[in-house]
């Protein structure tokens, strides 16, 4: 198919009215949390697609995660107590190892049914990698499947500085696409720092798939950094080279160097539920005098991504008029990107083969 060519037709039917439109996609790594946020002998609560997942770090400093439900009758077993070992629900004290094994049942008398080797707790694959925890939000139990490569920021992987998080109240679709709209810049970050409108000229980027065994998304290829990127310049000094990637489900790495210094930001969306997206943010980089940079940047990026958010959200008030749409070219190619890559990746689950990536590699040019 010309793919090429549909791209750089307007569209305008958008695809979030063609069957994507907040579905949770499984399957796949999503961001929990900063490492930092779980110190040993600790778990939380969190709400990952709906479902409640208990996420711990055990005395000895394992990284756990499993569903905050107690298999008796379902009490939440945050609400327990954990001694760095074992999980105690807080009801009838059913206990339960890390893997999600019952190792006690108090209640029972010898020969009832059941006995602890007969209960295990739901468990998730985690991975504590670069600063963060994921978990891998699978189909099935026991799949056996191989799962896909932990997202991971380049050069800069032992350099994690800070973490910064937003709510975003609508699906995790039009979170995604907000964040990576590239032609509102100049007018939701109107700031000194960052963009004015005066300052929008056209840009002409060169995009790639990614390579096959990196997951499904595209890479807008390493560019020098437009002349409007204030920030980058005074952040990173001279011009700096960037190269983006994008994957799905709603991985963003960004990798800026000099030939200095390196600085590399990682964003990924999780569905808190259908309706609710948390959006993080974790930044890496090798400036000298860390701690007086993460002064300035924690508050900057989180006045960031809460314009974002509000642009995001006057969006969706917006739509629920359902009104009349459109993709243009070449400005909203990456948010049809998006859906056409989610299309597939449900449709390959569905058909239970390997997705195929649909994008060629294509220059894109827009103003901003
Ligand atoms: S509900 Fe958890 S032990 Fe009964
Ligand atoms: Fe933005």
């Amino acid at each position: 198919m010309d793919d090429t060519r549909q791209d750089h037709a307007a569209q305008t039917v958008p695809d979030y009215r063609l069957g994507v439109g907040g579905i949770m996609l499984r399957d796949a790594w999503y961001y929990a949390l900063p490492a930092h946020a779980l110190a040993r002998g600790k778990a939380v609560h969190r709400m990952l697609l709906g479902e409640p997942v208990l996420i711990g770090r055990t005395a000895d400093n394992k990284v756990f995660a499993l569903r905050d439900t107690c298999p008796h009758r379902g009490t939440l077993l945050s609400k327990g107590t954990f001694d760095g070992r074992e999980v105690e629900c807080s009801y009838h004290g059913w206990r339960f190892a890390t893997d999600g094994q019952c190792t006690a049942i108090p209640s029972q008398c010898a020969g009832q049914r059941p006995q602890p080797q007969d209960i295990r707790a739901q468990s998730y694959v985690v991975a504590e990698h670069q600063g963060n925890v994921w978990v891998f939000m699978g189909t099935f139990m026991g799949s056996g499947k191989v799962l896909p490569p932990v997202p991971e920021v380049p050069v800069l992987g032992d350099r994690f500085q800070m973490h910064v998080a937003v709510t975003f109240a609508c699906n995790i679709d039009l979170a995604v696409i907000g964040l990576m709209d590239p032609a509102h810049g100049a007018f939701v970050h109107r700031s000194s720092l960052w963009r004015k409108a005066d300052s929008i000229h056209e840009k002409h980027k060169a995009f790639s798939p990614l390579p096959e065994g990196e997951g499904l998304g595209w890479r807008m290829d390493r560019h020098t950094a437009s002349r409007n990127s204030r920030a980058y310049r005074l952040f990173l000094g001279g011009a700096p080279e960037t190269e983006i990637s994008y994957r799905l489900p709603s991985v963003r790495i960004e990798h800026a160097r000099t030939p200095k210094y390196n600085y590399c930001g990682l964003t990924a969306c999780t569905p808190v539920t259908a309706d609710v997206t948390e959006v993080h943010h974790v930044m890496y980089w090798d400036l000298p005098g860390a701690a007086a940079l993460r002064a300035v940047m924690g508050p900057l990026a989180r006045r960031f991504l809460d314009q974002d958010r509000r642009a995001v959200m006057t969006m969706v008030e917006g739509l629920k008029f359902n009104p009349p749409s459109m993709l243009v070219q070449d400005a909203d190619t990456q948010t049809r990107w998006y859906y056409r890559l989610k299309r597939e990746a449900l449709a390959a689950q569905g058909e239970g083969r390997p997705p195929r990536n649909p994008i060629a590699p294509v220059t894109l040019s827009w103003r901003s």
